[in-house]
């Protein structure tokens, strides 16, 4: 490599996709070239780098090394594969690969010996689940997960920008004695209010989609589908951030002063914890970081070998954006990325 990659970004005028171009300016990957694509009902606009939205075609995806999407999933199931063709090597933050036997599914710090297993393309996970593993990780090695029970607090960021519109708009009616605006990105008003719904109920499945992400992932990730899972996801009036309570439930005996040790000395995570003090992780203060945040780290009352906790993060950074751009350093870092002669389309 001389110059550096060739990298595409998939999605790149929506709220993870803006990211992902800003981290990747501003982070150490070797770029010659960055392009942006979106739909095309963006194709022509110029975003505030400068850098001008392309459309996808045949043509217009030739000649990248990486690519990093996120622009739903079924532009993923139809341009991952497209890319990957081309020699690309697709990061992906849809559902849509997640589950894939032959796709990693890969959080930096927990997983990264995943990669070395890509045939071209490589999921980046939920945002939960994401911000989760990143703290259980360094329990799962010490004590052993048995089970988990997770109750999801989650900002509406999660489910685009349309959903931020509305949590503004209701809020600023509600405030202004004005009618609200009927609900749309959600079932129910999300201003001032708490609906355990994040997600979709598939027909028959008193789970949410969002749900069985989590229960799912996290085994594939945690490379362990013995771990028995419960989980509540639950969208609040929040809008950067996810905050998660946890009960950890461990199969040797795990003190609480033990998981503090091993989380202050796991990478990517912050501990903050000091209840006198008012200390634990909060989603305003989680907002536009990097790390994963835990605190209230706590014996369980109700078992000998449980614990309880609460984990934050960013679910556009860590949850979205900072991991994709973490698992493209990670393939330079190992020399699995690798560039290509032809040039890219213009
Ligand atoms: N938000 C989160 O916390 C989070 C976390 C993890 C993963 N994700 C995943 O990341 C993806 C994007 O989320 P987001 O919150 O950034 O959504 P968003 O703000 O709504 O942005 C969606 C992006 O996809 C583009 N797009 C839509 N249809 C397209 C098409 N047919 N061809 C090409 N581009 C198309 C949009 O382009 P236009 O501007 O031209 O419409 C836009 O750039 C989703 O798959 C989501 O599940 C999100």
């Amino acid at each position: 490599m001389e110059n550096g990659y060739r990298v595409a970004v998939v999605g790149a005028t929506g709220q993870v996709g803006t990211l992902m171009l800003a981290l990747l300016r501003e982070r150490g990957l070797p770029i010659e070239e960055l392009v942006p694509f979106a739909s095309e009902r963006s194709v022509g606009r110029e975003l505030d780098s400068g850098l001008v939205v392309r459309g996808l075609s045949d043509e217009s995806i030739q000649g990248f090394d990486v690519a990093l999407f996120s622009a739903g999933g079924s532009t993923s199931g139809e341009w991952a594969p497209k890319f990957a063709a081309t020699g690309a090597i697709v990061i992906d933050n849809s559902s849509r690969w997640r589950m894939q036997d032959d796709v990693p599914l890969v959080v930096s710090e927990v997983n990264p010996q995943a990669l070395q297993a890509h045939h071209g393309i490589i999921a980046n996970p939920n945002c939960s689940t994401m911000q989760m593993v990143v703290a259980l990780k360094p329990l799962h090695e010490d004590a052993g997960i048995e089970r988990l029970v997770i109750s999801t607090y989650q900002a509406v960021s999660g489910t685009g920008k349309r959903a931020v519109d509305e949590l503004l708009d209701q809020s600023h009616a509600l405030l202004h004695e004005q009618d609200i605006p009927s609900p749309s990105a959600y079932a129910h008003q999300i201003a001032f209010n708490a609906l355990p719904h994040a997600g979709s109920f598939a027909p028959g499945d008193d789970h949410t989609d969002e749900e069985r992400k989590l229960i799912n992932e996290t085994r594939k990730i945690l490379e362990d589908p013995d771990i028995r899972i419960s989980a509540t996801c639950v969208r609040v009036p929040v809008v950067h951030g996810h905050s998660e309570a946890v009960n950890v439930q461990t199969r040797r005996e795990l003190s609480p002063e033990r998981a503090r040790e091993l989380l202050a000395a796991a990478p990517g995570v912050s501990v903050l914890d000091d209840p006198d003090a008012a200390l634990y992780p909060l989603a305003i203060n989680a907002a536009g970081n990097d790390g994963v945040f835990v605190g209230r780290i706590r014996r369980d009352p109700g078992h000998e070998r449980a614990l309880d906790m609460w984990i934050v993060a960013d679910n556009l950074r860590k949850g979205a954006a900072t991991n994709a751009v973490q698992i493209a350093e990670l393939l330079h870092e190992r020399g699995l990325l690798h560039t290509q002669s032809a040039p890219s389309a213009a």
